[in-house]
């Protein structure tokens, strides 16, 4: 049985201290694995008869927020969810750590955006980060240049838990000491207890902090709010979620719905096959979760200690190199809403939700569309429409590895609308890039781009004749 397996794995623990540790983990882990086992037994899904779009007034919009009076700056603190594999870029390590602009990090503009912001409001809020085994040794390598700066770093490791074969649902590693493939960081909604269980929610509190802003690591929009933070303070409200209107090309993200007349967060995953076309309905559900989030730290106390932090379970299956088929039991931070008071969504401008998900997306930030301004990316004032361009780098740029190989440098894309890239092209020095380009290559074809080169309104294929 799962308990046995998980018996076992304790017992290789060699020291004590760890062995509690890792104990402790394993109960966590055997929680969330119950349920999941109990809600499979059952056939439990969503039932999507109970779901409706949320109604306008646990929405409010951002412009509707009052003005900023009294600074509560010192009751907040603010927490980067930095641990998750990256998978979609084929990142080994942390994305986080991956260079922007300049030299500069994604960790270090947001250490910039905090330091700026204690800087000019003469406050002290602390920057903690939620690190995992996958990506904590990048990002303390980063940080550490951080220690006399006017920002506090604190990091802590979320959990690491055992994946499972799905055959057997069983763990496959036989020892605390397997290699990374036995083990995953179990989603974003992890950073509850993990806050809870390293101790920092309990040092926050003693500090005075109230609230605490979580976003995700690669969102560079994701800036201290304090129009919200007031609002929230204001209105009592234990849980903001930021949400965002959608636009034609987001299908993706879950969103804040009305679940059975009680406001409840839906990953995408959450939501049966058949129903999916209906929730990707931007006439329908039309915002989506930024994963901004504001929570009330002494809530959160109050949650983890009365009733448990549990979250809505999801499975992810991944395949193996070696063609095994594993599980990962995780949760999403939003989903946690269901355990506040007075809990609503805002509806903020697009500029707060600048994520990296791709390498399409990561072209982007480190293109000059945006310049830096204290840890900010703003919109170049010489790029003459306010919309950014859309660009799809195909699968030959999936990977990360493959995306710093093939650009020499990031072109100049000031005055770029569109740009597709398919096959096996490579990108020179110096390069610009106007209006529409679409380059591609064909299957046993590599095309150049050669440095200096100018392309506008170009479609290239096959050999580049300048
Ligand atoms: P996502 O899982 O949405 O995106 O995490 P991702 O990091 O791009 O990963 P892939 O490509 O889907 O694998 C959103 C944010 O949550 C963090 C991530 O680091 C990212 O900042 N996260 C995710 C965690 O901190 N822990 C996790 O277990 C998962």
């Amino acid at each position: 049985s799962m308990t046995s397996e998980l018996d076992r794995l304790v017992n290789t623990v060699p020291d004590p201290i760890g062995r509690k540790l890792f104990l402790e983990e394993m109960r966590t882990f055997l929680v969330l694995y119950n349920r999941y086992i109990s809600e499979k037994n059952e056939g439990k899904k969503t039932d999507w008869q109970k779901v409706d779009p949320l109604a306008g007034d646990h929405i409010v919009r951002y412009d509707q927020l009052p003005p900023v009076g009294n600074s509560l700056l010192s009751k907040l603190a603010v927490l980067k969810v930095s641990g998750g594999l990256g998978t979609s870029m084929g990142m080994a390590g942390a994305k986080s750590a991956l260079e922007v602009q300049n030299d500069l990090t994604f960790l270090d503009l947001i250490a910039q955006q905090i330091e700026h912001l204690n800087a000019t409001e003469h406050s002290d809020v602390p920057l903690l980060l939620m690190t995992s085994f996958n990506t904590e040794e990048d990002i303390i390598r980063v940080i550490k240049k951080y220690t006399n700066r006017q920002v506090k770093i604190t990091t802590f490791n979320q959990s690491r838990f055992p994946r499972v074969l799905k055959d057997s649902l069983l763990p496959f590693a036989k020892s605390v000491h397997e290699g990374k493939a036995a083990w995953y960081p179990p989603g974003h909604g992890d950073l509850y207890t993990s806050l809870s269980r390293s101790g920092v929610l309990d040092r926050l509190l003693s500090e005075g902090k109230e609230y605490l802003f979580v976003s995700n690591a690669d969102n560079l929009g994701a800036i201290v709010d304090q129009r919200i933070l007031q609002y929230m303070a204001e209105t009592q409200s234990e849980f903001i979620m930021e949400v965002t209107s959608k636009t034609k090309s987001d299908t993706n993200g879950g969103t804040l719905v009305d679940y059975d007349g009680a406001i409840r967060f839906l990953e995408t995953a959450q939501v049966p096959p058949e129903s999916l076309d209906e929730f990707q309905d931007a006439r329908r559900f039309k915002m989506f979760n930024t994963n901004n989030l504001w929570i009330d730290l002494r809530a959160l106390q109050r949650v983890i200690q009365k009733e448990g932090m549990s979250l809505d379970v999801m499975a992810n299956s991944k395949t193996l190199d070696d063609g095994r088929t594993v599980l990962q039991l995780e949760t999403a931070a939003g989903s946690a809403i269901k355990h506040f008071n007075n809990a609503r969504g805002i509806n903020v401008p697009r500029s707060r939700f600048l994520p990296v998900k791709n390498c399409s997306d990561l072209l982007l930030v480190k293109s000059d569309i945006f310049r830096l301004d204290h840890g900010r990316l703003v919109m170049n004032e010489n790029r003459m429409f306010y919309t950014l361009p859309v660009i799809k780098l195909g699968g030959h740029f999936k990977k990360i590895q493959q995306f710093q190989k093939r650009f020499r440098q990031i072109p100049r894309i000031i005055e770029l609308d569109h740009l597709t890239v398919a096959g096996d092209v490579y990108f020179g020095r110096n390069i610009t890039l106007r209006g529409t380009v679409i380059i591609v290559a064909n299957e046993g074809q590599r095309i150049d781009i050669p440095d200096g080169c100018v392309l506008e309104n170009r479609l290239v294929s096959g050999n580049l004749t300048m």
